[in-house]
């Protein structure tokens, strides 16, 4: 049954299909190998996996464009295989969550193909056209993702197309009836093969504000969110889907990506009673690191917790959060909110604040390991667009070469993308072959193999820390409230009925003194030798209390 309840015992494992495991050795991840891993999954204590897009694509942005949403890319197998891992993944209790990437299709796309072609074709209005304004742009609006224009000329009908994203990335046009049947048929299609969930890729941004006017450039620096994030239409398009897809499908969950909302926004797209999702992914508590383009700021513990905190309440703690420190665009946890001069300890006292928060939990592969940013040395070993692009608009405003690849280091997403290291073989274990991307060096130490076997290892960890939240029905249903004992320290409990569990960390690598006397029992922390009345650096303790009133 659907219901808030099974959202908030979610425990979603993201897998870029591409960096997983490799099982037929061509050096690309591919869903055989999933199927393979499986086991490993269900040990963990997962209840659903995520798979990044798997569809057919020129791979211009790792398969968030599409050129055909019915079928699988080859390099990741193909239908037998989808119905072999959804049909495993049901036999061990797993939830199987499909992207749909619909705010844009891929260049190559047969319906844009078309639509380039003639301003009669059949698709045309599944794309948004405009001509020239004075020979130039249609309007001043800048892609934040390559910060040029988000218009590209077309010869062959002297007109310009509109991509939030890449030019590869053409946006699709929801104000086109014909279009949202479309997407619902895809839906369908996949939810008939038995697939669970869908994440739907930067929903918030499908409808465009009518007659997309011109940006103040001075204030919002061309970059034209408030014009297509949020739009009223949007909330009518995915009601109506929902509606549809409940008809036939009445437990397939909508996670939607929608970066840039606040919690009364998140409110409408879930509470609202023209519910249109169930869960919501929100960003601002990586998005408060982003400096200006291809930068990261110095992370500030109270402005995390501050915007942790006021998610964890909002609605008084109605809203249901996904909750996620990692993914395939963001740095690696380990690297950017760890400490590597205390990296064990960093990395647990991070998973037990993050597990024990409430709300849908989200763990980004490798995480259970440590893993860390990809180590890379020179610009050739990246892949992905956007670090490409950040990295060469940069150099061709004469930055200092070195600077920008400082930067790079920290912030490209490849750092999530390098392949899962499965052991100390060659390859970390994903493939007998030189992997598509190339592997982080720290695979020797860092692997899942060795973890395995030691009992206080970082993945050990993360399978008590699981099983506490699968045992403990507080840290499901209960409230969080925050604890303020200053800086340096997150502390927070979750509470219901006549119990209690307090988390407390130290985000130092100092010494904190702290009375831990007064929360009752300890069950969980990453220090065998603990005391009442400090906490060592990156030191977490979780106690439990049952309370009499
Ligand atoms: C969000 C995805 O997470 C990201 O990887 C992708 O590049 C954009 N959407 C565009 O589809």
């Amino acid at each position: 049954m659907k219901n808030d309840k099974v959202l908030k015992k979610l425990i979603i494992y993201e897998i870029f299909v591409r960096s997983f495991c490799d099982s037929n050795n061509d050096g690309i991840g591919d869903i055989k190998g999933i199927i393979s891993k499986l086991d490993y999954l269900k040990d963990l204590g997962v209840n659903a996996i995520w798979l990044t897009p798997i569809y057919v694509s020129p791979n211009e942005d790792s398969g968030y464009d599409v050129s055909d949403y019915y079928q699988i890319n080859k390099e990741f197998g193909n239908m037998d295989d989808v119905k072999k891992i959804i049909e495993e993944a049901h036999i061990r209790n797993i939830k199987i969550i499909f992207e749909i990437v619909a705010n844009h299709t891929s260049s190559k796309h047969k319906w844009f193909e078309s639509a380039k072609k003639s301003k009669t074709s059949k698709y045309r209005e599944y794309y948004i056209w405009r001509d020239n304004v004075n020979g130039g742009f249609p309007n001043n609006w800048i892609s934040s993702r390559t910060g040029k224009s988000v218009w590209t000329y077309v010869k062959e009908t002297n007109s310009y197309y509109l991509h939030l994203y890449t030019p590869h990335q053409p946006d699709l046009n929801w104000r086109n009836e014909n279009l949202r049947k479309e997407i619902l048929k895809i839906m369908k299609f996949w939810l008939n093969f038995g697939v669970d969930a869908f994440r739907l890729d930067v929903i918030n941004k499908i409808s465009k504000k009518d007659g997309l006017p011109d940006v103040a450039k001075n204030v919002e620096n061309g970059y034209a969110e408030l014009y297509f994030e949020n739009q009223p239409e949007v909330h009518d398009y995915i009601h109506n889907i929902r509606k549809e897809i409940e008809k036939e499908y009445p437990n397939c969950l909508l996670i939607g990506q929608t970066s840039g909302v606040n919690t009364e926004q998140a409110y409408k797209y879930t509470l609202d009673e023209k519910r249109q999702l169930d869960l919501f992914l929100q960003f601002e508590h990586t998005d408060m690191d982003k400096g200006p383009l291809g930068t990261l700021k110095k992370f500030n513990l109270e402005k995390f917790k501050s915007i942790i905190f006021k998610w964890q309440k909002a609605y008084d703690g109605k809203l249901i959060n996904t909750v996620f420190l990692g993914s395939h665009d963001l740095p690696r946890m380990a690297s950017h909110y760890g400490n590597k001069d205390y990296f064990e300890k960093s990395v647990k006292m991070l998973a037990t604040v993050q597990l024990f928060l409430r709300g849908a939990q989200i763990i980004y592969m490798g995480d259970e390991i440590g893993m860390t940013n990809a180590n890379y040395n020179l610009i050739d070993d990246y892949s992905d667009i956007r670090t490409k692009d950040y990295y060469y608009k940069r150099i061709s405003e004469n930055e200092e070469k070195d600077e920008v690849f400082k930067d790079i280091q920290k912030i490209s997403r490849d750092n999530a993308r390098t392949p899962m290291q499965w052991n100390d073989s060659k390859y970390a274990g994903f493939s007998n072959i030189k992997p598509w991307i190339k592997e982080n060096v720290n695979y020797d130490s860092v692997n899942v193999k060795k973890q395995i076997s030691d009992d206080n290892s970082i993945l050990n960890y993360y399978k008590k820390l699981i099983n506490l939240r699968k045992t403990e029905e507080i840290l499901i249903e209960g409230k969080t409230n925050e604890i303020d004992l200053g800086n340096e320290l997150i502390a927070y409990n979750r509470r219901s009925n006549n119990k209690k569990i307090t988390v407390i960390g130290n985000y130092s690598n100092k010494i904190k003194y702290v009375d831990l006397s007064c929360y009752g029992k300890k069950i969980i922390g990453n220090y065998k030798k603990c005391y009442l009345d400090k906490l060592m650096p990156y030191e977490v303790q979780v106690f439990k209390e049952v309370i009499n009133e």
